[in-house]
């Protein structure tokens, strides 16, 4: 099962620190439950430093990658500046479609993850918010990731259904992408995941605001466990 944690626009420095030094002795934990720390750019190589010293069970990822090779891109954060922190990144999250984020991009967002050797969590609110890749997919089956994640459940405080989540995977079993691993993402927290654990079909789950506050995150991972 993986647990993908994702800060987005939130935590100081010292915030970061003192959320690291509560969650410590339950990340050095080891289990079976593969967590994934996606926090702001500036403070991957503070976890990465922090798991390092404390021996953290966890892996990081990047909210996002540039779509662009090294060159004079401002503002852009692409794999060489990345894969010295992040072994992860999450890939067309809606609040960066609703940005304008099209496909395009996001073909060219994975195609430079996966020259960096990252993972990716590919965000899909529906299966129409699929890329057509193309290259074989074959390549990058232990690579991919996909996470449902409804418009709607995020941060409503009201995830989807399970229906919906059903739908999802029987939309996606007549396409390429059946066999990668899915995720649900959206309003999941220590109370809602426990619906969402009897889905057999799920991988795991990505989590935005429950992942903010030591003490609820802790409380997933122990739900999770
Ligand atoms: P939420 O965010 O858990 O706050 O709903 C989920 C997400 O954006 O991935």
């Amino acid at each position: 099962m993986l647990l993908i944690a994702n800060w987005k626009q939130n935590f100081s420095w010292n915030e970061a620190e003192e959320w690291l030094q509560e969650l410590s002795p339950r990340l050095k934990e080891k289990k079976e439950l593969e967590i994934v720390i996606c926090p702001p750019f500036p403070f991957l190589p503070l976890l990465s430093q922090w798991r390092n010293r404390e021996k953290l069970n966890i892996s990081l990822g990047a909210q996002d990658i540039s779509p662009f090779p090294d060159g004079a891109h401002t503002g852009e954060v692409g794999w060489r500046q990345l894969s010295s922190w992040a072994q992860w990144v999450i890939i067309g999250h809606s609040e960066r479609r609703q940005l304008g984020e099209n496909n395009e991009i996001i073909t060219a967002k994975i195609k430079q993850a996966l020259q960096g050797g990252l993972k990716i969590v590919l965000c899909l609110r529906s299966k129409e918010d699929w890329p057509a890749l193309d290259w074989s997919l074959e390549k990058i089956k232990n690579r991919l990731f996909l996470a449902f994640e409804p418009e709607e459940a995020i941060g409503s405080g009201k995830p989807a259904s399970l229906e919906s989540v059903n739908k999802f995977k029987e939309q996606i079993a007549s396409t390429p992408v059946r066999d990668f691993p899915v995720l649900y993402g959206g309003s999941i927290n220590a109370r809602t995941v426990t619906e969402f654990i009897k889905l057999s079909s799920l991988k795991g789950f990505l989590v935005g605001s429950a992942s903010w506050k030591a003490k609820e995150f802790k409380a997933l991972i122990d739900v999770l466990s």
